[in-house]
């Protein structure tokens, strides 16, 4: 899944320049501390270039150990169940695999309900097919609430990727049926991914929102450490899919496609339940 860098030869290293050295003795003096200077280069260059790859490989480990985890939640019990503001919800951490098909179904169907119209103001409009490929990527990651006798409530599809050359989390969505909103469940969620992201040493928690989904506008704005604005990103979701896929425009669009943020999982603010 990590992609590494390209090996590619930097002509530096083929040392070609000594033989045109010696025919021509005139410009030796010069053209061997420039050949010299070069070779230091190259070396440098070299030296960089292995770096980069070990720290790419580092990074890759990382994002390899998490997907590797059974529970990423299973040290951390009290994340387990949500029993506030009257909601009582038991939540699991699961990779897509460990997912019933219901569950899975239920997951595309609260998704679609919650953003089809969203998607079709946005220039890219709804894609159910790649929709639903996206929920079921292998590498899908799940937290599940469930309220007891009741089934699922709501969920968070996230993934451990490398983005930018960084170990993050990238959340993908963050769902609610509509009943259970406004009583910090979402922002429940949210702290959970901090704290698996903090755990398993992702760099940060990343998400993509479309910036007229006000409401999670909102949310992950008092959530959010830092907000950016995010171009090029294809298939990436929070909710808000892909980024400027070209020619498809839906004049008039709500407001420029989407928003990112990052959110730096520091311990503090990912280490206790929200209150
Ligand atoms: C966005 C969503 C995940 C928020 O979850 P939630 O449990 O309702 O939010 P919380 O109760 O944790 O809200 C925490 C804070 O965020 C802000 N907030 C949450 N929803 C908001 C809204 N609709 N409008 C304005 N502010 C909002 C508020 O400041 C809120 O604190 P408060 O209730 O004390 O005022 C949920 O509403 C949802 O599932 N929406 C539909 C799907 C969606 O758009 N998902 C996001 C894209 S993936």
């Amino acid at each position: 899944m990590c992609m590494g860098f390209n090996s590619v030869n930097s002509p530096m290293d083929w040392g070609g320049g000594a033989v045109f050295l010696l025919k021509q003795p005139q410009i030796e003096c010069n053209s061997l501390s420039f050949s010299q200077r070069k070779s230091s280069k190259a070396k440098e260059k070299k030296q960089k270039r292995l770096e980069e790859r070990a720290a790419m490989a580092a990074v890759c480990a990382k994002v390899e150990a998490a997907n590797k985890l059974q529970d990423p939640l299973e040290a951390f019990p009290v994340f387990k169940k949500y029993d506030r503001n009257g909601l009582n919800v038991a939540i699991e951490c699961k990779r897509v695999s460990g997912l019933e098909p219901a569950t899975l179904e239920w997951a595309f169907e609260l998704t679609k309900a919650n953003m089809q119209t969203l998607y079709e103001q946005s220039e890219w409009g709804w894609k159910e097919r790649e929709k639903r490929e996206e929920l079921r990527d292998e590498r899908a990651w799940y937290l599940i609430a469930r309220e007891a006798g009741a089934g699922p409530v709501a969920f968070s599809h996230f993934r451990f990727d490398v983005e930018c050359g960084d170990e993050v989390l990238y959340c993908y969505e963050v769902q609610l049926e509509s009943r259970v909103r406004r009583r910090g469940l979402g922002k429940f969620l949210l702290q959970i991914l901090q704290l698996v992201a903090n755990s398993t040493q992702m760099k940060k928690v990343m998400l993509t929102v479309f910036k007229h989904n006000h409401g999670a506008y909102q949310f992950f704005r008092e959530a959010l450490h830092a907000l950016t604005t995010c171009r090029g990103r294809a298939t990436r979701a929070g909710g808000a899919g892909a980024a400027q896929r070209g020619s498809r425009l839906t004049p008039p669009l709500p407001a420029p496609p989407v928003a990112a943020g990052t959110i730096p999982p520091t311990r503090s603010s990912a280490a206790a339940p929200s209150t």
